[in-house]
């Protein structure tokens, strides 16, 4: 076994001894805290603080704990320079700093005592009677639930846990008035050998860490010694081969779990949403019932261990079962962040194969229809170590994002990343998985997948809650638009909006809405302006270049209901803002008009149309229009004729701040024949000059002096590329996608084609399509 403790210099070595015990618990000195932003660092801050030490402290981050620190005396520097310990009589350092560190290195220099956080903890417990929580899963709920049950009992207990835990109020605290002091002890770095405390509580013991550790016997070797070190009880859950194994021969054991050899039995254990109702029963005795309101039937486990401990310490059951009905979940346990009869969306530090087995256990428990996880794998080392397992945590979730790793303080292993969770998730069998290496991309694939029924959960302990919490603050507009646009309207968060433009190029919509009712469309317009919504009206997308980052806001698109409707009177066709033209054309033809049929090779809708005022075969939109229907940026409508509109080539400036809500066109009566006739010259001038291929149609507007497309051709640019961005070789001025091509590549290869014209012609080319949308 590899400790890197027995690497580094212990205070032993240079310093003289000292009794930390009472240095730390019945004197007052100045301490220097490296690292102390961690949670467990914080922690220890926290004590030595009420302790009476002056407490300073380095860190490369700045936190809330550090804040709130900072408020109680703290004296905090942002770097770690090396005479920040300078006034320190001692330096403690978490175990994620590096033994380089500048403070750390000169304070060993000058030979002052170097300690690590837990021995100075160690040493702080000493001074009480100690109770140290251990193993792998669960010590952070369980030695809340411990130091809670304790303090409802009257028992003034010290604590220290690594999380923020609120029913607690802070993660550690140092009560002068009671006996105990309960820890959560972390087996993470080998430093549980640091502890003697009265009492111990082994939750379970598995392979984990394997960054420190070389196996299994490694660890178990660690907590022997931690069991070999309490004076008093070890508590042990029996229904964990390895705990019980460890424990079951020792002297003054107490048990407790689900099997009939537990010393504290939970019977009946009922499983609730969110949380459960069990029975507890001392060797044959019943003691009574319990009643948790954190999920799981872990908890349940962790609940016995507590109140084994705090039965044995004399607590009356009924305060016990009184003070965990009142316990709240730590900060990332289980910790639900939206909930409806909808949707339910919840957060969970789960981060090895056993956690996110029981946590995707407890979700499923729910009753939701689906189980949506987003899982951010945590340091490489164990990433690469427990992929098998990883592969089979995740029978439990309908659909996995995987995020990429979290490295912790690691640096990169080549060749693991979250492709290596997702390639192994699938191998066992599980197809709807994929990895999605831009983290801040990780929400939108889950918020697109989203159903009604479904539970999403982040899991891991890095910062993936972070996706969550912007899935929750998204979902909760997008919620709200939901009930604007009613059942038959359609909203979607994060809608990739390359399947909604013809060049299938583009990033997402964060909100896609479709309303099918100019009612609708109008509250949407007044929701958007009061909310300080960005709202873009989207047709076909037919002439559209959106960037890889997407559109914020509101993208609607109107379509199905009153906007696809076509409606035919006497030489008048009415048409609604989300209908084909080239429907437009046929229901002319079908009513023996003509004059539309130029509508037949444009791949857009009527909405579309008007904001460009769109043309082919020489005609324009606006040549046919007789009068349009529309909202103004207040959601009120309007009707103007045409005479009352300004229209420009290619561009229709009232509908860069209104929205289109249908048109009516003029036609002229004509022998189909003439019509049909028309119809095809359109067809076969498309075909036989335009390409078939992804494009979003004439890139740029056709210079007074020469077709754009004349003068690319001329340039010599045809075929240029940018990526999977080409010039077609039909039509220079289309540039069609090949395949995976990005707005980007698209962007590059337009400026190349500008700056070509500019420099050979001295022609400005101006863009055609609209272009829209955030970088990346
Ligand atoms: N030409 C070339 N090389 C080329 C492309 C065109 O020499 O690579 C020549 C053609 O031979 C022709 C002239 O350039 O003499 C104009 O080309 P074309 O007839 O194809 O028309 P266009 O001006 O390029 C316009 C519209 C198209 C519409 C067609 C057909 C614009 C910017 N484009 O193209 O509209 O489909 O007429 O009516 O007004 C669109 O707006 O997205 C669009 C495709």
């Amino acid at each position: 076994m590899k400790l890197a403790s027995e690497e580094r210099r212990t205070p032993a070595d240079r310093a003289p001894v000292l009794d930390l015990q009472r240095f730390l618990t019945r004197e007052r000195h100045q301490i220097h805290l490296v690292g102390v932003a961690g949670s467990g660092m914080s922690g220890l801050a926290g004590l030595l603080i009420e302790l009476g030490h002056a407490v300073s402290g380095s860190d490369k981050v700045i936190s809330t704990e550090t804040e709130r620190l900072q408020r109680l005396g703290l004296q905090f520097h942002e770097q770690h320079r090396p005479q920040h310990g300078d006034a320190a009589d001692l330096v403690v350092f978490s175990s994620a700093i590096k033994s380089d560190n500048p403070i750390l290195v000169a304070g060993r220099d000058s030979g002052k005592p170097v300690l690590r956080r837990a021995e100075a903890l160690a040493a702080i417990m000493r001074a009480k009677r100690g109770i140290v929580i251990a193993g792998m899963h669960g010590k952070t709920t369980t030695s809340a639930m411990t130091a809670h049950v304790l303090r409802e009992g009257g028992l003034h207990p010290s604590h220290y846990v690594g999380a923020e835990i609120p029913i607690l109020g802070t993660n550690a605290h140092w009560d002068w008035r009671g006996e105990y002091f309960v820890a959560e002890g972390d087996e993470s770095d080998g430093t549980l050998r640091c502890f003697h405390p009265e009492h111990s509580l082994i939750l379970n013991i598995e392979e984990e860490h394997l960054d420190f550790y070389l196996d299994l016997v490694a660890i178990e070797k660690v907590f022997a010694q931690l069991i070999d070190q309490t004076s008093g009880t070890v508590f042990y859950n029996v229904d964990d081969p390895n705990a019980a194994r460890l424990c079951a021969k020792r002297k003054s054991a107490v048990s407790y779990g689900f099997s009939e050899n537990a010393n504290y039995r939970g019977v009946d254990v009922e499983m609730r949403a969110f949380g459960s109702v069990f029975s507890v029963c001392r060797c044959d005795q019943k003691l009574g019932q319990a009643s948790l309101n954190v999920p799981g039937d872990h908890n349940v486990h962790n609940a016995l261990g507590a109140i084994a401990l705090a039965s044995e310490l004399g607590i009356p059951f009924e305060k016990i079962a009184a003070s965990l009905r009142k316990f709240e979940h730590a900060r990332r346990r289980f910790e639900i962040k939206y909930e409806s009869d909808r949707f339910l969306l919840v957060d969970d530090y789960a981060h090895h194969p056993t956690e996110i087995r029981a946590t995707l256990k407890t979700a499923r428990a729910t009753g939701r229809k689906r189980v949506l996880a987003m899982f951010q794998p945590h340091r490489y080392t164990r990433t690469k170590a427990l992929c098998g397992q990883f592969g089979c945590a995740f029978d439990d979730a309908d659909r996995v994002v995987v995020a990429d790793v979290y490295p912790a303080s690691e640096p990169p292993i080549p060749g693991i990343s979250g492709q290596t969770i997702v390639d192994e998730i699938v191998k066992h069998g599980q197809r709807a998985a994929n990895y999605q290496p831009r983290f801040e991309r990780v929400h939108c694939d889950i918020g697109n997948a989203l159903n009604v029924g479904d539970l999403v959960l982040s899991l891991g302990a890095g910062n993936i809650h972070e996706q969550l919490s912007i899935l929750a603050a998204d979902l909760v507009i997008a919620e709200k638009l939901k009930a604007i646009v009613g059942e038959e309207g359609d909203v979607r968060l994060y809608e990739p909006l390359s399947k909604h433009t013809t060049l299938r190029v583009g990033g997402p919509a964060q909100f896609w809405v479709e309303p099918r009712t100019e009612k609708t469309f109008s509250d949407l317009i007044r929701f958007c302006r009061d909310e300080n919504l960005p709202l873009f009206a989207m047709g076909r997308g037919s002439n559209l270049l959106v960037r890889d980052g997407g559109i914020r806001g509101v993208v609607v698109h109107p379509c199905g209901g009153d906007f696809d409707k076509i409606e035919v009177n006497v030489s008048e066709i009415t048409a609604g803002a989300g209908a084909k033209l080239r429907e437009v054309a046929y229901a002319a033809r079908a009513a023996n008009l003509g004059g539309l049929e130029w509508m037949e090779g444009i791949p857009g809708v009527v909405g579309g149309a008007l904001r460009m005022n769109a043309g082919a075969m020489g005609a324009q939109t606006f040549e046919s229009v007789t009068r349009i229907r529309y909202l103004d940026a207040e959601g009120n409508p309007h009707v103007k004729n045409r005479d009352e509109l300004e229209v420009f080539y290619r561009r229709f400036p009232l509908l860069e701040n209104n929205f289109a809500i249908s048109a009516t066109f003029r036609a002229q009566p004509a022998e189909r024949a003439e019509i049909d006739s028309r119809l095809r010259e359109s067809q076969d001038k498309r075909r036989s000059t335009q390409p078939v291929a992804k494009s979003a149609g004439c890139i740029f507007k056709n210079p007074n002096s020469i077709p754009a497309g004349k003068l690319v051709d001329e340039l010599g640019l045809k075929n240029s590329r940018v990526g999977n961005a080409r010039v077609s070789e039909v039509h220079g001025n289309f540039i069609v996608n090949d395949g995976g091509a990005t707005a980007a590549d698209m962007l590059q290869l337009i400026g190349k084609i500008q700056n070509a014209a500019r420099a050979k012609r001295g022609i400005e080319l101006e863009t055609e399509v609209e272009i829209v949308g955030e970088p990346e």
